[in-house]
């Protein structure tokens, strides 16, 4: 028996008022169909297929490569025609999953357990009682408390509507049973649909157990109509991965104030304060502290490091002891050794700063390779780029650059070499040597400054 998950995505999701399809709209930086088809993946689904209809082309391209399987919706003629768009492709001695792909948070556990208790004769329903059910389908239920069928909001009677235990939508049925049912559905009901929900009372019909299960958590069944509500899915989202950050030994200045659109690795006694955005793959080793209003993507930051305020970090890597900021910037590529430090307005492209070497204020370091313990002064530019091409500059140990340089690549810095103030150096300089390139200073005596015409 294969476990095959079937993710609804065909519906247009006006109320989102966009070009973009609603599946595609990010949480967390993540579209949210994503989100769901990563939820089937981690269940070990056989096979993952997904039902598209509104934008259906524009849907498919964000997953190319994915491995999906793509079934076309071309009307969206209710929830139980959809599913049966995708029927052909499933096997018939296979357990169908049902998903919605504007449900962004249902868990992978909640799914395995539904899907663990459907068989051949049982159906499993995902259920949750809400205090507020207006608009969800009813769970109807005999005198035994066993579920006899779901009704509509709108086909649903003044009784039913009192009924608080609503369908979430999500459920696990053996494909047989599908392939017998779906193709017998009507649509004669007040929406004119075909509703995937009229699967039960056939179930019912055919002797079917039919179990209802909920999630842990609420929110794992709330669904995204507009972008109100996706907001709030985020706002929790984010909320649970700063617990989980604290959890694992961060304290944050405000759990409401950072973001997190990837997965972070963080050591113990990590101190983060408000606003920061973390995105993508990053890794934060212990006792390293971030200030606020940082932006890091993709990096690697190693024990004992501060990253002071308004710094921006792209794929960099950050070694121990370092000090980065106020208002740098590292950008792909960038790769500070332990001790070293960048200060502010110090922007940082794909160059190594050796051990304990500083940029401490106002400098642009590109394609260069800066030995230990050297220090790049204020103002300094190294010129990679003639227009055309890049190239590469090389500073050996402890050179010294006065400020106000420009460093014209390709060049070498010998260790220990050491560089006046404003100058231009085109030329390598070799060990030990000091290298002035600038005009030469006169001083004029006796000068008048021009005074105003009158
Ligand atoms: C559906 C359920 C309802 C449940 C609710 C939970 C049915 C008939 N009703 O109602 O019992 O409480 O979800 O949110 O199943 N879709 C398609 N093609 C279609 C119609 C829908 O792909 O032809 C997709 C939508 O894109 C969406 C999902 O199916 O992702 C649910 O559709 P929606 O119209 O929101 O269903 P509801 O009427 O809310
Ligand atoms: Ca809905």
């Amino acid at each position: 028996m294969t476990d095959e998950v079937v993710i609804l995505a065909a519906g247009q999701g006006t109320r989102m008022r966009s070009r973009l399809p609603k599946v595609l709209h990010t949480l967390a930086g993540k579209p949210m169909l994503a989100h769901v088809v990563d939820a089937a993946r981690e269940l070990g689904a056989d096979h993952i297929h997904v039902v598209v209809g509104h934008s259906a082309e524009t849907v498919k391209n964000a997953f190319i490569d994915s491995g999906l399987k793509w079934a076309l919706q071309e009307q969206q003629l209710g929830t139980g025609h959809a599913v049966n768009q995708a029927m052909p492709q499933v096997a018939d001695d296979s357990r169908v999953l049902v998903v919605y792909g504007d449900v962004p948070l249902v868990k992978t556990t909640t799914l395995e357990r539904l899907l663990k208790t459907c068989n051949q004769d049982t159906l499993a329903l995902l259920t949750v009682e809400m205090d507020e059910p207006t608009g969800y389908g009813r769970i109807v239920r005999d005198a035994d408390d066993s579920i006899v069928s779901i009704v509509e909001q709108k086909d649903a009677s003044t009784e039913q509507l009192a009924i608080t235990e609503v369908n979430t939508g999500i459920l696990a049925v053996p494909a047989m049973k599908l392939k017998q049912w779906l193709p017998t559905l009507s649509s004669e009901n007040a929406q004119g649909e075909y509703y995937l929900t009229d699967i039960i009372h056939m179930a019912v019909a055919d002797e079917m157990h039919i179990v209802a299960q909920q999630p842990d958590d609420k929110w794992e069944v709330q669904g995204v109509n507009d972008r109100i509500q996706l907001s709030q899915l985020e706002r929790h989202y984010q909320l649970e991965q700063a617990r989980k950050l604290m959890r694992e030994g961060a304290t944050l200045a405000d759990p409401a104030r950072i973001d997190i659109r990837g997965r972070v690795t963080i050591g113990q006694d990590v101190f983060i304060d408000i606003n920061c955005v973390l995105i993508g793959e990053v890794s934060i080793g212990d006792n390293v502290t971030i200030q606020p209003n940082c932006v890091i993507e993709n990096t690697t930051i190693a024990n004992n490091t501060i990253i002071k305020a308004n710094t921006v970090l792209e794929q960099a890597s950050v070694g121990e002891h370092c000090e980065v900021g106020p208002f740098a910037r590292l950008r792909p590529g960038a790769r500070l050794e332990r001790h070293a430090k960048v200060g502010n307005y110090v922007e940082i492209k794909n160059s190594t700063m050796g051990e304990g070497s500083k940029a401490n204020h106002l400098a642009y370091v590109g394609d260069a390779e800066v030995g230990s313990g050297s220090n790049i002064g204020a103002g300094t530019i190294t010129c990679n780029y003639d227009g055309a091409n890049k190239f590469k500059t090389t500073l050996g140990k402890n050179v010294f650059i006065g400020s106000n340089s420009t460093l014209v690549a390709p060049l070498t810095i010998a260790d220990n070499g050491f560089v006046g103030a404003g100058s231009t150096i085109t030329k390598d300089v070799p060990e030990q040597n000091l290298a002035i390139a600038r005009g030469q200073q006169k001083n004029i005596s006796g000068w008048q400054r021009p005074k105003k015409n009158s």
